[in-house]
């Protein structure tokens, strides 16, 4: 394998070449045996090459292999004081492609998983309207509907890393976002049916889980692209996610998604309720707060390799993996450094991308073995460019918690093994 030569050209043979070459740098034989059970192994016939296995609707739900297990959402303990008011974070780096599984979205709750009995669930709809309505969940469903995949981030995502490097794994860092395709009633129409006062400016949003969560949003956005989505990914919301209906508002912070949406009332003016005044408000250094800061701007993270997913081969040819999103719009452009910034190459973006939703990007290298600084920086198709922390701390001061979009660094070492650091 002449090292010149652009991964992406090699051919099969010397792709696997370029494998049983690797083999003894692991301490392996021409025919490395790797991890496992030998006696399941070549030239033995395997015990599922034995047996009958289940027969079909065992499985009446599916459910990943036993061997994906730890595949899993996962919380950080001391983050909060309860579980029910809390986070729990994606597996970033043990997913491909844009789509989420829906059991792997990450959850953020204020007053538990509510659950809805869909016979009994009600929307209401009043305020500046003409016709104050109740809708049931088949009348929602009556409603024509759109499929569009949109990524959802919580504000809070990164929030951890505002005064540096914290948490070790990307899972931790960036996995307050996923991306499912969602089904849903535009707003408009229901707005449309029940007919705006021309003083009508700003919506209520209300969750019917205990803790009331409400959010004003501005009327300009829900006549645009906000949805009241009741699929994810073709089968209904899973309760964690709002069943039966919640809010989809495309490219903005998560916490105006109102789950479990109950009420939607219509008025002239924000509401000013709690997440709008002393939560989801960024306080600067000048002690002034920025507000209604509800976009979510262009961010990218490296999720292969990342201190979860270190680099087990120790050397040769591999492929690194990551996200990009923006709330503005779609990505553009996604760069890759291996060296902490220093030097840029422009990452190959695959499979859809779209407006608001996760884009994937890869980035083929050879490892020398050497140490890494690997970053990735997101440009959207307004022209925006992801900043390094250094200069959102300039503008933003350390005081946020919210809208952390820096530039993420993952350290590689020479054993492979990966750790989240800054570099200056
Ligand atoms: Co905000």
């Amino acid at each position: 394998m002449a090292s010149t030569e652009r991964p992406s050209k090699l051919s099969r043979r010397a792709m696997l070449g370029g494998l049983a070459a690797a083999a003894p740098a692991t301490g392996g034989s021409a025919l490395a045996r790797g991890p496992g059970n030998p006696a399941n192994q070549p030239p033995n016939v395997p015990d599922w090459s034995k047996y009958l296995g289940e027969g079909v609707a065992v499985r009446a739900y599916g459910k990943p292999s036993q061997h994906e297990a730890h595949v899993v959402r996962r919380d950080v303990e001391w983050l909060t004081a309860s579980k029910e008011s809390s986070v729990s974070f994606t597996p970033l780096h043990e997913l491909d492609g844009m789509i989420t599984p829906n059991g792997l979205c990450f959850e953020r709750h204020h007053a538990g998983i509510a659950e809805i009995d869909p016979a009994d669930y009600r929307l209401i709809l009043h305020g500046l309207v003409d016709k104050p309505l109740i809708f049931t969940l088949d009348d929602l469903k009556r409603f024509p509907r759109v499929n569009r995949a949109y990524f959802c981030e919580c504000a809070a995502n990164s929030g951890m890393e505002w005064r540096g490097a914290q948490l070790n794994g990307c899972q931790y860092t960036h996995g307050m976002v996923h991306c499912v395709m969602y089904t849903g009633v535009p707003l408009r129409l229901l707005l449309a049916e029940a007919g705006l006062k021309p003083n009508a400016k700003w919506l209520l949003l209300e969750g019917g889980d205990a803790a009331a969560m409400t959010r004003s949003l501005p009327l300009e956005k829900a006549l645009d692209d906000t949805l009241v989505a009741y699929r994810m990914n073709g089968e209904m919301l899973r309760p964690e996610n709002g069943y039966p209906a919640r809010i989809v508002i495309p490219g903005w912070e998560a916490n105006m998604w109102i789950k479990w949406l109950r009420r939607i009332e219509v008025g002239d003016e924000p509401w000013h309720h709690r997440e709008e005044t002393s939560k989801y408000t960024d306080l600067l250094e000048n002690g002034k707060a920025r507000r209604f800061t509800f976009v979510m701007d262009a961010k990218s993270v490296i999720t292969n390799p990342s201190p979860q997913a270190p680099l087990n081969h120790r050397r040769g040819f591999t492929v690194l993996s990551g996200l990009a999103w923006s709330g503005r719009g779609k990505v553009a452009r996604v760069d890759v450094s291996l060296d902490g910034g220093r030097n840029w190459q422009t990452a190959q973006l695959d499979g859809p991308v779209w407006d608001k939703a996760l884009t994937r990007f890869y980035h083929e290298f050879d490892w020398d073995g050497r140490e890494l600084l690997l970053q990735s920086r997101a440009m959207d198709a307004t022209g925006y460019v992801q900043p390094t922390k250094a200069e959102l701390r300039k503008h933003r001061g350390v005081n946020s918690i919210y809208h952390n979009n820096g530039i993420q660094t993952w350290h590689v070492k020479t054993s492979g093994e990966v750790e989240n650091v800054e570099v200056g």
